[in-house]
């Protein structure tokens, strides 16, 4: 489909603060990505992550193209997915706060049985072998074999809705 000069219809793309705002609708998890690049540890915090294939186990998340954690997250040999609970909200902003040293104390962590860094208290992770990348827009897209999975504690699921972090409270009749 095209659309170009002189023709009738609306423009190619929506402005971005509407479409900025318009997103905050979208309710979502959040996520941590881990790995471990020369012994160093890396991660950074991600509303992206989402479920791609169940044969073969796929998931996937976006990160941003400008990103300076990534060129060490891409180089890892595998990255750990950790799902957050829904009293991690402030892990979740240290994590995508630039210039903190995101592992020292107060996180808590361990090494994974594969060198990434599994964090505690969260509701799963998952351990994660690189299956594709594309770039798409000022993203990558990077889709991850899941080698491991585990759950972990409650499952209370924290959240990310109009630039707030929150919890889910299921509906009276489900
Ligand atoms: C709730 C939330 C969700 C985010 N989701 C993503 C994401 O899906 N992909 C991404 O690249 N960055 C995401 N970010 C931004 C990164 O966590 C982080 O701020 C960024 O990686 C910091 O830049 P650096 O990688 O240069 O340190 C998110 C930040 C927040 C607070």
């Amino acid at each position: 489909m095209t659309s170009g000069p002189g023709r009738a219809g609306p423009p190619r793309a929506v402005g971005a603060e509407r479409f900025r705002r318009t997103l905050a609708a979208h309710a979502s998890g959040v996520v941590i990505i881990t790995a471990q690049n020369g012994g160093v540890p890396v991660g950074l915090t991600a509303t992206s992550f989402s479920s791609v294939s169940l044969e073969p186990p796929l998931v996937s998340f976006y990160v941003d193209r400008s990103s300076t954690t990534w060129p060490r997250l891409g180089a890892a040999g595998h990255f750990a997915v950790n799902i957050l609970a829904s009293d991690q909200a402030e892990l979740a902003a240290r994590f995508a706060r630039k210039g903190a040293d995101r592992f020292a104390a107060p996180t808590r962590w361990r090494p994974g049985p594969l060198g990434a860094p599994l964090l505690d208290d969260v509701s799963a992770h998952l351990i994660c072998l690189p299956y594709d990348r594309v770039t798409v827009g000022d993203h990558i897209l990077v889709v991850g074999l899941v080698a491991e999975a585990a759950v972990h504690g409650s499952g209370r699921p924290l959240l990310y809705h109009q630039g707030r972090f929150g919890r889910f409270l299921a509906h009276p009749d489900s």
